[in-house]
């Protein structure tokens, strides 16, 4: 799978389906990020989150798959140490843990498995007082919601190759494996949802 050919419009398309909902989703939970955070941001995509950071942020880790996407990400002008790595999430060395994970439109691109896996790569680097952010896209069952994530499916299987034929219950593989919703936030009729995830163990 690759972002590569995509890169100069993505977030000009995802605009123009989603209007401006789907950036707002994205930050709507940034004032849960304490300054001096370690934040870990997997398929972070063209990196214009990276300006809604708190300017004093420890140092975030910026991984993504896409090498356009790491060289558009890398042009931002931000004043925190931005580590870029262009990997996928499952094969990157990740040293030490984070306060932050934000995994924004990511667990949409994988199967039901994968999901799991990358889930179980966010549990292991995440402190046990971290919170997961997470938005993205859910099942409501809406017919029109059903048709377009349809026609999304298809068309990035075309054009980025991405496997995956459906949207896995990310929220669902996070719950089995210890994660606690503390917070959502809805958009577009609850077709996109804004959550915060910490883990079950956050307060022992
Ligand atoms: C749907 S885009 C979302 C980008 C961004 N989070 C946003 O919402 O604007 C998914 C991003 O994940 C990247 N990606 C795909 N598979 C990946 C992997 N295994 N590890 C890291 N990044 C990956 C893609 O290159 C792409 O930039």
């Amino acid at each position: 799978m690759t972002f590569d050919h995509i890169t100069p419009i993505y977030d000009r398309l995802a605009r123009a389906i989603f209007g401006k909902a789907i950036f707002r989703s994205q930050i709507v939970h940034f004032n849960r990020i304490k300054s001096d955070a370690r934040i870990l941001i997997p398929g972070g995509g063209t990196g214009w989150i990276l300006h809604h950071l708190p300017p004093d942020c420890k140092e975030v880790v910026y991984v993504d798959s896409s090498l356009n996407m790491i060289e558009k990400a890398r042009k931002l002008n931000v004043q925190f140490p931005v580590s870029y790595y262009h990997a996928c999430i499952e094969n990157t060395n990740l040293n030490g843990k984070f306060e932050i994970v934000i995994a924004n439109f990511f667990f949409d691109l994988f199967t039901e498995e994968e999901v799991e896996r990358i889930v179980r790569i966010v549990d292991s680097n995440l402190t046990s007082s971290g919170i997961l952010l997470v938005s993205d896209f859910r099942n409501t069952g809406i017919w029109w919601q059903r048709i377009l994530l349809a026609i999304m499916y298809l068309f990035f299987r075309i054009v980025a190759g991405m496997p995956a034929k459906r949207l896995a219950d990310w929220k669902n593989i996070l719950i089995k494996n210890g994660f606690i919703s503390i917070s959502e936030t809805t958009y577009c009729h609850d077709f996109i949802v804004s959550e915060i995830f910490c883990k079950s163990n956050f307060n022992s």
